[in-house]
């Protein structure tokens, strides 16, 4: 407890309501069910004292004293470890970040969102690293950057830093926002190449050697806020390949295989000390025709993608996942989405667990709310049907490893929302179940050194505030 409350730093009463947890489930195991629910409130208590409220804010917030040394995030077997203690992720997708750094009038909202996440203890952000030939661009033309954007991506990365938020950082988009695959497509034709569709990205050399010499520039990018460059920094958790490849072209997926192939091996040879990932959805594909029962639609395995087979690739580390019935099964919000979650999410950490031996982070879900039949208690219920799934398998020291929200925002950027964009503080039911979902992780991450697992604290105070079922 000592060692957790010195390293959170946090404020008092925090910590009073950790002892006040520790005190009460000693005793409640004495009494039973009775006390069980007494420290079900007091938890829930806890939660609304974590969460999202003006007085609160940043709660989270953490000084630098008896901090651990902020190191880079590795991988042991199927779990995250840092500092030798698993790191369990909750966490939340903000895509904008970087072009809103651009221009000193949004870049507050940079910190914004950074602060906000921090609040509710969210401790890792996926982000775009790119922006291909758009309105401000990184990547203007091969090769050709745009210095003030790439000054926006610093200052993403050390305000991160400050906030103790980790950074995904995707480098390619497989759609059309920010560019993506189809805008080097437009420069390969541009250059003379004979290009006849998008998926010639995969596959023509010399648009590979333009994803290569875009990855080689970022990875070796130094940070002109912070001086270190971006391939040493800790505060990258890892870099995706591209966000959500297809390759529709080719159904095999051989295509898309060889192209994850290369690049994956190229990354991690620039890039040692970083983990990898892909950035695929997750679709069960030829290699594993048992499996695609477990795929939202028949649609699924015809898109060139196959999460097993992509997953073994050298130089991959983690493999991920993303959620989306509500765009896969139907517009109309019924409970089937929420099943249709639970089985999407148990397969995929089983088959981590027995083919990957490696950990999964569901990498983007949610729901919008411009769907039919939709409410903000729905979108509550989903949010805590997939943190569910993800505690009971940390429970097991099993292969899910985490969770990422699509999207929060901070305040100020509704008009940027398409439907599924989460502002804290418009919504303090789902802040007070991500906040309990954090420190539910955050003490499982600072109780358990690696080699002590779940079985050996099975006995401990705790675990009535870990795992109990209702969230
Ligand atoms: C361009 O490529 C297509 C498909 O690979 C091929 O059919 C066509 O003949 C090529 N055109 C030229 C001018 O080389
Ligand atoms: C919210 O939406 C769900 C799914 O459409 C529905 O089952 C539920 O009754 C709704 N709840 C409220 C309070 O409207
Ligand atoms: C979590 O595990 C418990 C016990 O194994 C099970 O009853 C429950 O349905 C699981 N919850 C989810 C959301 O998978």
């Amino acid at each position: 407890m000592d060692t957790y409350v010195g390293k959170l730093g946090s404020k008092i009463f925090f910590s009073v309501a950790i002892f006040m947890i520790l005190f009460q489930s000693s005793s409640s195991t004495a009494v039973g069910v009775s006390g069980d629910e007494d420290l079900e409130t007091l938890v829930e208590n806890v939660a609304d004292h974590l969460s999202y409220s003006s007085s609160n804010y940043g709660v989270y917030e953490m000084d630098d004293l008896g901090n651990e040394p902020w190191t880079m995030v590795q991988k042991k077997g199927n779990q995250f470890v840092v500092n030798d203690k698993p790191f369990y992720v909750n966490g939340f997708n903000t895509y904008w970040l970087m072009v809103f750094a651009v221009d000193q009038s949004t870049r507050g909202k940079v910190s914004e969102v950074f602060q906000q996440a921090a609040s509710v203890g969210l401790t890792v952000c996926r982000t775009l690293a790119f922006n291909d030939g758009q309105w401000r661009a990184l990547q203007k033309s091969p090769s050709v950057y745009d210095e003030e954007v790439f000054k926006g991506l610093d200052f993403v990365v050390s305000e991160a830093r400050k906030y103790k938020i980790r950074l995904i950082l995707s480098l390619i988009n497989n759609w059309e926002g920010y560019g993506g695959k189809a805008q080097y497509v437009k420069w390969g034709k541009e250059a003379g190449l004979n290009l006849t569709s998008d998926d010639d990205f995969f596959s023509h050399p010399t648009l590979r050697s333009y994803y290569k010499a875009n990855v080689k520039t970022v990875l070796n990018r130094v940070n002109t806020f912070t001086s270190i460059t971006y391939k040493e920094d800790p505060t990258i958790f890892a870099w995706e390949l591209m966000n959500e490849p297809r390759c529709t072209s080719d159904p095999t997926g051989n295509k898309l295989q060889s192209w994850i192939q290369e690049m994956a091996v190229y990354v991690k040879s620039m890039d040692p000390k970083h983990l990898l990932e892909i950035g695929l959805e997750g679709f069960y594909g030829p290699s594993t025709p048992d499996k695609v029962q477990f795929n939202p639609n028949t649609y699924a395995q015809q898109v060139g993608t196959d999460f097993i087979r992509n997953h073994l690739v050298l130089g991959v580390d983690f493999a991920s996942v993303h959620i989306y019935p509500d765009s896969w099964i139907s517009q109309s919000i019924t409970d089937a989405h929420l099943d249709f979650t639970r089985s999407w999410m148990q397969a995929h950490i089983e088959d981590s667990e027995k083919y990957l031996g490696m950990p999964v982070v569901f990498a983007e879900f949610g729901v919008s709310s411009k769907d039919k039949g939709y409410n903000s208690s729905f979108r509550d219920t989903l949010i805590s049907t997939v943190y569910k799934v993800v505690l009971n398998s940390t429970r097991k020291g099993g292969s899910g490893a985490g969770s990422l929200l699509w999207q929060l925002f901070p305040d100020g950027t509704d008009y940027m929302d398409d439907g599924y964009a989460i502002v804290l503080s418009k919504s303090p039911s789902t802040s007070n179940i991500i906040a309990l979902q954090s420190t539910r992780l955050m003490m499982f991450n600072s109780m358990c050194a690696r080699n002590c697992r779940w079985i050996c604290h099975k006995k401990h105070p705790l675990d009535a505030f870990l795992f109990h079922d209702d969230l």
